[in-house]
């Protein structure tokens, strides 16, 4: 999608996103931990739509910012916590100073995902973590949206891996089930 047009579709769902994924809490909470955060590291919510994973972030650290590209979606996430409108492919982060980057159903909205994770590298400590995540797999996602499973989809691990790689990321743990999607990577 252009940026135009995922501004437009998020816009149109800001005020009723929360209410249509009311149960994701758990699989996000799991998600977020294995970001390993302590207390003081610095975690990025990018592509944080309403920030409802912002709170389980604060579990961790107070250090929180969350990003997102559509005003709206910003404007409710703000409500919870210290969020910046813009694209997660330029962020106005110096270098190597960001502990934890989640990604929650993210990357398949870049146009452009190898720089968006070299931008993330980039702004990334040595050794931080980088947790793409979904609260449902693939398979279901584009079930619910009437598809089928791309084979070039790049979320899938064959393309993931060395996408990742290219971009300063080692791939470290990888699920793909009906319960949630989540590939965790950390600074090489
Ligand atoms: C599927 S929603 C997920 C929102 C939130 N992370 C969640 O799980 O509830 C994707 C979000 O990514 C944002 N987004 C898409 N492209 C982006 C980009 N290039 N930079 C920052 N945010 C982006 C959209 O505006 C939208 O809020």
């Amino acid at each position: 999608m252009e940026k135009d047009e995922t501004r437009a579709f998020f816009a149109a769902r800001a005020t009723t996103w929360d209410d249509t994924f009311p149960d994701d809490g758990p699989v996000f909470a799991a998600a977020i931990a294995r970001l390993e955060l302590t207390p003081g590291s610095v975690a990025l919510d990018a592509g944080c739509g309403t920030g409802r994973a912002m709170p389980l972030l604060r579990g961790f650290t107070d250090r929180v910012v969350g990003l997102d590209l559509t005003p709206e979606m910003a404007l409710v996430a703000r409500g919870r916590g210290a969020v910046l409108i813009g694209d997660a492919g330029e962020l106005p982060f110096a270098a190597a100073t960001v502990d934890g980057i989640l990604a929650a159903g993210l990357i398949g909205h870049l146009g452009e995902p190898r720089g968006t994770l070299r931008e993330f590298a980039r702004v990334a400590r040595p050794g931080a973590r980088l947790a793409l995540f979904h609260p449902v797999g693939r398979a279901v996602l584009a079930a619910r949206r009437g598809r089928e499973l791309s084979p070039d989809d790049i979320r899938a691990e064959p393309h993931l891996t060395p996408l990742l790689r290219s971009a300063g990321w080692e791939p470290v743990h990888f699920h793909d089930e009906d319960d949630h999607y989540l590939a965790l990577a950390r600074l090489a």
